[in-house]
This record gives structure tokens, sequence and C-alpha cells, in this order.
């Protein structure tokens, strides 16, 4: 079966995290439709096991592949960790994932400190982050820590105020005496409270994410492909679906996109 340029681009997370790629997805490449998929039902991925990230993770994917998707972006830092083989072995497009993305961010940004990777506690017992930057950067000293509430914080909406500040003291606050000059923000719900965060490790830190590079890798896997959606009166489209409470789900996500994302569509993965 040949998949057209025209066809959209899907992404997936467990919630409104993917979001924040979605956002660089639409910077980057605003010619390109876009499909959505936030796995509501299921958040958080960050706490569960590999095998069962994994299963959620083929659910999505076979789901968006079914809507007709040329590649897929996987919009969730714990799906990468785990089961991007998987997927990338099971499906017919292209599939970007967003560790290598956050690691060459890391390393572009460090000048010479350590690198501290902020993630769910599932990536960061995968050590995925820990290869790609020994790899990237084989002697920059890597500082590794789980962050787990950071992710209902994101999807409440309380990205900034007292509480989420309480609580990325208590996870970040001794990264001030440690010598980190660079945060990488491996969850990407995360970046919601980037302010947050860089307001407790302090001016000097540099604070990264992997979004924009994905998106540039996303760009130049379709360009290589001539996959491209070409230039056409016919705007962008962007479709954003999710398994539970869409309009719960609306109201935070159009704070996060900054536009209006009209209806969110509500699917049920266990009937498709
Ligand atoms: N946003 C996801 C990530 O990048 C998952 C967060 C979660 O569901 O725990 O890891």
């Amino acid at each position: 079966m040949s998949i057209s340029a025209e066809a959209p681009i899907g992404l997936f997370d467990s919630g409104v995290g993917g979001l924040t790629v979605l956002r660089a997805l639409e910077a980057r490449l605003p010619r390109e439709h876009t499909v959505y998929l936030g796995d509501t039902a299921r958040v958080p991925y960050g706490t569960r096991s590999a095998e069962v990230v994994t299963r959620y993770a083929q659910l999505n994917a076979r789901y968006l592949a079914s809507q007709g998707i040329k590649a897929l972006v996987v919009a969730c830092n714990t799906v990468s960790a785990h089961a991007l083989p998987a997927l990338t072995k099971s499906l017919p497009m292209p599939v970007v994932g967003v560790i290598e993305a956050g690691a060459q961010a890391a390393v572009k940004a460090t000048r010479g400190g350590s690198i501290a990777v902020l993630g769910t506690p599932g990536t960061i017992a995968s050590g995925a982050y820990q290869s790609a930057l020994k790899r990237l950067a084989p002697l920059a000293p890597v500082i590794a820590r789980a962050c787990p509430l950071f992710v209902p914080l994101a999807e409440e909406g309380w990205t900034d105020g007292d509480v989420p500040r309480l609580v990325a003291e208590r996870y970040l606050g001794d990264l001030r005496r440690s010598g980190v000059d660079t945060v990488v923000l491996g969850c990407t719900h995360y970046p919601l409270l980037a302010k947050t965060i860089a307001e407790v490790v302090g001016p000097k830190v540099s604070v990264v994410d992997g979004a924009e590079a994905t998106a540039e890798a996303c760009a130049q896997i379709l360009s290589a492909r001539t996959m491209l959606r070409p230039e056409s009166p016919k705007a962008a489209t962007s479709r954003v679906i999710c398994t539970d409470l869409p309009e719960r789900f609306r109201g935070v996500a159009e704070r996060f996109l900054g536009r209006k994302t009209g209806e969110v569509e509500l699917v049920d993965l266990a009937m498709t």
C-alpha cells in the first residue's frame, strides 16, 4: 500500500505532554496535516512496566496507522525508551522517537558541566538517556532523576505557583550545588513546567528539551522520502483525539498550544 504525501503525521503520548512536540512540529512543518492522540484513559505511563507501556504503545500506534498516517512521532519519552524498536518493526511508516533528539539538545547546550536528565521512573530506569548521552558525549557526567509528580501536575494544568514549585524544589533543589550546567527535560510533559524548573535550578543552568530536534528529525525523514506535503491552497488540518474526558483535555490542550483545537474526538482503543 503506498502512502500519500497528503497523509497526516501521527503523534501520540499518554496525555497532554506530547502537545509540546506537536507545537514544535507545527512550527517546523506548518503545511503538514497532523493527528494527535493523547491516551488519557491510561495516563500515566511513566510508573508502569515496560511490558504494559509497550502494549499501550502498540494500541495507540495501530489506531493512528488506521487513520492513514504517513509517519509516526512517538511524542513520549517513556514509550521511546521501552518500545521504539517494537513500534518500528510493526509499522510500515517511519517512526521517530524523542530520546535521541533530547540527548542531542543536551549535548549541544552543555558547557562542560554535568548534564541532569529528568524523566519518568520508567525512562530513568531504562537507562535510554544515559546510553544516548554516553554515546554522544562520553566524558560528560550525567545525573538522572525521576520526577513522577510533574506528570499529574501538567495534566491538571498546574504549571506554576506554590505547588509545582515545592515539588520541583524537592526533586531538584540539590542540583544547584552539583555542577550541573544543563537540564534535559526527558519527559514531554515537563516542558509545561519549564519555567518553574528553570527557577528552581537557577539562571546559570540551561533547560532544554528534544521537541525541536524531534520535529527536525521528522522533517529530514519525510524530505529524504519526498513525502513532505506540497504547497497547497488548502490549509493544514489538525485533529486532536483522546481516550477519556475530551472536554477536559481540550481545555488544557488549548492553553498549551495557544490556539483552538476544535472538537477533541473521543476514541475507545479497546473497541478499534
Ligand atoms: N509524556 C510522557 C513521557 O515523555 C509520559 C508521562 C507519563 O505518562 O508518565 O515520558
